[in-house]
């Protein structure tokens, strides 16, 4: 069955999202980031918010204005989007992780700017992993509906499935990678319990509503 988008679905229901890339730095004017524009994650916002949701988004850094109606809270580094969001997620209904989280930071991030210096040596960068922000919500032990998102360069049948497992979480949506970063289109595959469901290629704001749809029918 194909859920149908009505503007009162979430009537009632608090959804938090999480979107764009997170910003790492490595001195005060350099940082680590990726290709993520945040279009996805704020079409969610915008289509949880015109199904009736109060809806939070927690942003990094991108070029989009904030939809209408939406509270949106802007970070820039994973740490600091995990420590907004484990305040917060409690009292939310719905947990939607969109962003495109590192997955490490610069351990030895330094105070000053650093220079090149005249032996033609690079700097060298230790890393330190960041809190998986998703795995530890749904670890908590209130935790709301929590749906993950994968963006995979291959196998996505087979690594979205296990993600989702992995992760502890009842719906897990992929789509085929980087291909995706910044286009106005994307095709989408949900992996529930029951399977996995396509959503063919379409504007970012129609898969947006399918997906809210998607999830009111199984909170
Ligand atoms: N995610 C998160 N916090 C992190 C890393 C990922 O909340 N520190 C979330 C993303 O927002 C996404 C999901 O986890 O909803 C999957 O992210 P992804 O990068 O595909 O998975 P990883 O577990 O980081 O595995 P890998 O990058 O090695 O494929
Ligand atoms: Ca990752």
């Amino acid at each position: 069955i194909i859920a149908c988008f009505q503007p009162n679905l979430l009537v009632g229901k608090s959804v938090m999202i999480t979107a764009g890339p997170t910003f790492e730095p490595i001195d005060p004017v350099r940082g680590i980031t990726n290709l993520s524009s945040g279009k996805m994650g704020y079409a969610i916002a915008r289509a949880a918010r015109e199904a009736g949701a109060d809806v939070t988004l927690i942003s990094g850094p991108t070029a989009l204005a904030t939809p209408y109606g939406v509270q949106r809270i802007n970070v820039q580094t994973a740490e600091q989007m995990h420590d907004v969001v484990m305040s917060r997620v409690t009292s939310q209904d719905v947990f939607i992780a969109v962003a495109a989280v590192a997955d490490w930071r610069v351990k030895n991030v330094s105070t000053q700017k650093l220079k090149k210096g005249t032996d033609g040596k690079a700097p060298e960068l230790e890393f330190e992993q960041n809190t998986d922000i998703l795995a530890a919500v749904a670890a908590l032990e209130k935790h709301p509906y929590c749906v993950g998102f994968a963006a995979e360069s291959e196998n996505l049948q087979e690594y979205g499935e296990a993600k989702r497992k992995k992760k502890n979480i009842p719906l897990l949506v992929g789509n085929i990678g980087h291909q995706t970063f910044g286009q106005d289109q994307n095709e989408l595959v949900l992996f529930d319990e029951q399977g996995h469901t396509l959503l063919p290629l379409a504007d970012k704001q129609k898969l947006a509503r399918q997906l809210i749809s998607e999830i009111a029918s199984r909170l």
